[in-house]
């Protein structure tokens, strides 16, 4: 394998994985109106995160960043007008309906897309439809898009379309190709200086464990990030091996294929019909094996070196002062899969990438 930078991903798809895309697709164009997804749409999306209060000694779900943190963030008051965001996999379309009517956004600056139109259908049991149609008239009409995000950069009426804020919340899961999607989106849908958050990312190698795989996925951000990307990432604990990618957009160009491409021999997983991705270990093995794993031979990262760290997650401990240092000692175990809540502030994140080109 020739490790270049041959364009993005998306360019070499194997004819085996552009069939599952297309009947991944095919699955995700009926599964609202079959009560497949627990989420269905929402006017704030929201980050929530295991809160271990070390004061209290209690632990919480709580919400910890959402869609209404990251319009504040980046757009304020009086920049709304010209702010453009895009919800990939945005379910009634009630984000939408929320960032005109709530955040002030126009509808021409507003794209949701999805795989299936779920306006005024019953998408939950027992729970009344939501019609953005009703709800906000023809002028969202344009706004609310079906088609495949996959295939993004086919869709007409996004072309030559780019973005500030791109969002989505549990949709990367369904996609068949998660890596050159992603990819995909980055390069041609977000604009420059602009913040993408795309929850449920996952890398799957031909390995036996998806965890182990989340290594390689992290190790790629971290080679990314010394590269000079704003890139931030951390796994969701409430689901384990679905990881949170947020990236600001720098002027260079992602590149993966220097790091990442399709598996030649068999490009998609059985069960889970998505792409199988190979791993340029000879460069991401010496970053994948800073997290803690048991590790093995390739396609496995290599095993964890003395010093790994855990994969950081949603999982956050708070006024950890409170602890005395016995306390401390007793509780090394779940202090060491937890991080500090200032680790998980987003919002200064995003603000000290902003800062940074000033
Ligand atoms: C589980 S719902 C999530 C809705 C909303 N984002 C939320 O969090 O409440 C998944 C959404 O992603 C869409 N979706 C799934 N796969 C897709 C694909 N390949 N292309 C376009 N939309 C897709 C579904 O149609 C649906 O709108």
């Amino acid at each position: 394998m020739l490790w270049e930078d041959t364009g993005e991903l998306v360019g070499k798809r194997p004819e085996q994985l552009r069939s599952a895309i297309a009947a991944k697709f095919a699955e995700q164009e009926t599964a609202g109106r079959e009560k497949k997804y627990g989420a269905v749409g929402s006017l704030d999306y929201e980050l929530s995160g295991f809160v271990w209060d070390c004061a209290e000694n209690i632990t919480k779900r709580e919400r910890i960043f959402g869609l209404r943190d990251l319009v504040e963030t980046l757009a304020p008051v009086d920049k709304r007008d010209c702010f453009t965001v895009l919800d990939l996999g945005c379910g009634d379309g009630q984000s939408l309906f929320a960032l005109h009517a709530h955040f002030g956004l126009s509808w021409e600056n507003i794209v949701g897309v999805t795989a299936e139109d779920s306006r005024g259908v019953e998408v939950l049991a027992g729970t009344e439809p939501f019609d953005l149609r009703n709800a906000a008239g023809a002028d969202s009409e344009a706004s609310y898009v079906v088609w495949n995000i996959d295939d993004l950069v086919s869709c007409p009426c996004l072309r030559g379309r780019t973005f500030d804020l791109i969002v989505s919340w549990v949709t990367w899961i369904w996609l068949a190709d998660p890596v050159g999607t992603l990819e995909m989106i980055y390069e041609n849908f977000l604009r420059s200086g602009g913040v993408m958050m795309l929850g449920g990312v996952q890398l799957l190698t031909p390995g036996p464990d998806p965890m182990e795989d989340q290594r390689w996925l992290f190790a790629l951000s971290d080679f990314l990030i010394k590269e000079g990307h704003q890139i931030k990432c951390f796994a969701d604990a409430s689901s384990g091996a679905y990881t949170w990618w947020i990236q600001r957009k720098r002027s260079c160009r992602l590149a993966l294929s220097r790091l990442v491409s399709y598996c030649e021999d068999t490009s998609v997983h059985e069960l889970s019909h998505k792409a199988l991705y190979d791993i340029n270990a000879d460069v991401l093995g010496s970053l994948a094996c800073r997290y803690a794993g048991a590790g093995g031979d390739y396609p496995l990262p290599p095993r964890a070196i003395a010093a790994s760290a855990e994969i950081p997650s949603t999982r956050i401990y708070d006024n950890l002062e409170f602890l005395s240092d016995a306390e401390r000692a007793r509780n090394a175990p779940t202090l060491k899969i937890q991080v500090p809540r200032s680790e998980l502030d987003v919002k200064s994140c995003i603000q000290a990438w902003m800062e940074s080109d000033v």
